[in-house]
């Protein structure tokens, strides 16, 4: 794994945004894999900020995104879906029937699965955007996942639940259960960038890169991916630096 650490959250989004540049611009049609959470938004300002000043078009881009909230759809401004048009999707030029996520309120949970993995078999992500959850979750995969799971449904960890809770009214409304691509699904991925920043970060950020290679760590079976960069703050790699 590359690891570049940063002095801070705008370089490291200034960095991830370098890279997402030269793959939007070697391939205008490519599949890029995104993420939702606090960690990619400076990314998205770049891509935004640079869809404006020099017109990178994303007319015939694809976007697969890794994960929604069960029970949570575009008429919630909690799900992950509505994230992305805000924070993104309705700042540049994609065309939204191009962008893909999990369907929260699909009645039959089983087939949303199905039918999402065999939309990615289709769609193999040319870059993954991640970012990490503080007990070393990717996506939704939280400790405990398979390394051969597809999309499928999760309990939400406690940790994850009072996590995210800063960005709902209490606790209680955060869903318990999520839609998630597997580790296989974002393995698949030709290339990926995981994002980190703040102290609350590192502990993950360590068994990301120098932990044992375990179900019980998510993120560490991206140890294995042949073009994985981590890019992140000082502060998200105090531990990797002492080791
Ligand atoms: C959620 C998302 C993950 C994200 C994580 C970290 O659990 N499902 O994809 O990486 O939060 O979020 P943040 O970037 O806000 O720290």
């Amino acid at each position: 794994m590359k690891v570049v650490i940063t002095k801070d959250y705008n370089e490291m989004s200034a960095k991830a945004f370098e890279i997402m540049k030269e793959v939007v611009t070697a391939n205008p049609c490519a599949v890029l894999g995104l993420a939702t959470g606090s960690t990619p938004i400076g990314l998205y300002k770049e891509m935004i900020r640079d869809h404006k000043e020099n017109g990178t078009s994303y007319k015939s881009i694809r976007a697969v995104n890794l994960d929604e909230y069960k029970g949570l759809d575009i008429t919630s401004d909690q799900s992950y879906v509505y994230f992305m048009r805000e924070n993104l999707f309705n700042h540049i030029d994609i065309d939204l029937a191009n962008t893909h996520i999990e369907n929260g309120k699909a009645e039959d949970a089983e087939a949303e699965c199905a039918r999402y993995n065999a939309f990615l078999a289709n769609n193999v992500q040319d870059i993954q955007v991640l970012g990490i959850g503080s007990n070393g979750h990717i996506a939704f995969n939280e400790p405990g996942t398979s390394f051969d799971s597809v999309t499928h449904i999760v309990d939400l960890a406690e940790s994850t639940i009072k996590d995210n809770s800063r960005l709902f009214k209490s606790i209680d409304e955060v869903p318990r259960q999520a839609f998630t691509m597997g580790l296989k699904n974002i393995m698949d991925a030709k290339k990926i960038i995981v994002l980190a920043n703040g102290e609350n970060k590192a502990k993950a950020v360590f068994g990301l890169v120098k932990g044992e290679i375990t179900e019980n760590v998510p993120a560490s079976i991206l140890q294995n991916h042949p073009d994985c960069t981590l890019i992140c703050d000082e502060a998200a790699a105090k531990l990797i630096a002492e080791a």
